[in-house]
């Protein structure tokens, strides 16, 4: 194992998981995830997210972090460390890394901004209402005006990139470890109130029940890409955390709990989301604007809603950070490894480029309306190509480097900690994923995705 003792990594074994656990749940979990699977037909969708997570994000999530803890380098320097044939071809994984980390940030940060907004119309009370057409109207209001958009985009780049230049421990580990519990107390209060709704039932059948019929290629490209995008993996996000994981930290077993606490808050949110939908009468497919929609209605109709609504999307808000550092991470270390440019000026060179880039996304419900390359507003061609492009292409070359060039004998040594731990057969099964079943799939999937065949 290449060491470096000067680098920074986290300080404790809780520390890590909690870290890693904060780049895995963010607006994935509370706004991509309902919001697919209402559009994609509800269970069959979740049974094929649960396949691809399983066969595919497991295995790569630790393939991943083992590349990461072995190099101890960023994306990019990881692949020129550890390459048997010099790392020049490989390389190539840690720019697309870096591509996708700043697509994706050009249109996450600024559903966090919505989400941020939120906050402040949940205090004043402008958001206690049940009625889909009041709903669609304040959230409308908010996405076509155009100097909101920007301007919550900012705040939240502004608060991102202050903690990202305070570094990984005291930055990413302080803040993520203290309010994940309490997302999670809050969903599962949301899931009862939602449960309890007159016509809770129909939600809970679209949301569990499968009708495999409405499985389509498309449908698959997507949940494959909302795995690679809820795991964070596919774009040396969990690469970069797994270069500051310590050297005793048993990776799969992180990894498993990390995906499995992950799906839960999933399903809680799709279980506070989905009965709700049906008892006041949303439309399931609405997409983006489902969450920002049905959530406020469900607050709404319980006793001290607007104090629980407010508290909700503030902790949305911070899940969305641990998220937002963990992407901000893979530039970041980039950079100031590679060019020793401080992680102050990073951040500031990093904030000021998501700026730049992510303007046509906040602006693409009001100024860049009719902006539509490729069909699509920026803000949803940033989202798909990085979910289902990017990702899942990195996601193959990742597998191919590991199971091509590095090795069984190098992974087994990683997975586990030198000898220490017993679980021989564990990494035999994730190399033999990586090897054959994750490419294949995700290349059948990505080809049929785009219609090659
Ligand atoms: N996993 C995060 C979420 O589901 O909200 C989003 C994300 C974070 C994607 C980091 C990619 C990444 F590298």
């Amino acid at each position: 194992m290449t060491h470096d003792n000067k680098r920074e990594g986290f300080s404790s074994s809780f520390g890590v998981l909690v870290a890693t656990l904060g780049s895995a749940v963010g607006l994935g979990n509370i706004w991509k995830f309902p919001a697919l699977t209402g559009a994609n037909g509800g269970a069959s969708f979740l049974a094929v997210y649960l396949l691809a997570t399983l066969a595919v994000g497991l295995p790569v999530m630790i393939a991943e972090i083992a590349l990461g803890r072995s190099a101890r380098a960023n994306a990019v320097s990881t692949f020129e460390r550890l390459a048997s044939g010099g790392g020049g071809f490989w390389q190539i994984i840690g720019w697309m890394s870096f591509a996708s980390a700043l697509l994706i940030m050009a249109f996450y940060s600024e559903v966090a901004g919505w989400v941020y907004a939120y906050v402040f119309k949940a205090a004043s009370g402008a958001l206690a209402s049940t009625s889909p057409e009041v709903a669609s109207r304040t959230f409308g209001a908010l996405v076509t005006d155009p100097v909101q958009s920007l301007i919550w985009q900012w705040v939240v780049l502004a608060i991102c990139g202050t903690i990202i230049a305070m570094g990984v421990t005291r930055g990413i580990e302080a803040v993520t470890r203290k309010l994940m519990p309490l997302l999670f107390i809050l969903l599962i209060v949301l899931c009862i109130r939602s449960l309890t709704l007159p016509g809770a039932i129909d939600g809970l059948v679209f949301l569990f029940k499968p009708d495999f019929s409405l499985i389509t290629p498309d449908v698959v490209l997507v949940a494959l890409g909302l795995a690679f995008f809820k795991l964070s993996i596919g774009m040396g996000c969990m690469l970069t955390y797994g270069s500051y994981f310590r050297a005793d930290q048993n990776i799969p077993s992180t990894a498993l709990r990390v995906m499995l606490a992950d799906l839960s808050v999933s399903l809680l949110a799709g279980i506070a989301i989905f009965p709700a939908v049906f008892a006041f009468g949303f439309e399931p497919a609405a997409g983006p604007s489902l969450v920002f929609m049905t959530i406020p209605a469900v607050f709404t109709s319980m006793p001290g809603g607007t104090l629980f609504m407010t508290l909700f999307f503030v902790l949305t808000a911070v899940a969305s950070v641990g998220a937002i550092l963990s992407l901000l991470e893979v530039p970041m270390a980039i950079f100031s490894e590679r060019l020793g440019v401080s992680r102050r000026q990073t951040a500031v060179a990093l904030v000021l480029s998501i700026a730049l880039v992510g303007a046509p996304a906040a602006l693409s419900n009001s100024s860049m309306a009719a902006f539509k390359p490729f069909g699509m507003t920026v803000f949803d061609l940033y989202d798909f190509v990085t979910s289902n492009l990017l990702l899942p292409l990195g996601g193959i070359l990742i597998c191919l480097f590991v199971a091509w060039n590095w090795g069984l004998p190098r992974l087994l040594a990683q997975i586990s900690n030198d000898g220490a731990l017993p679980n021989a057969i564990i990494a035999r099964a994730v190399f033999r994923l990586v090897q054959w079943v994750a490419p294949v799939l995700i290349a059948i999937v990505l080809l049929h995705g785009l219609k090659v065949f």
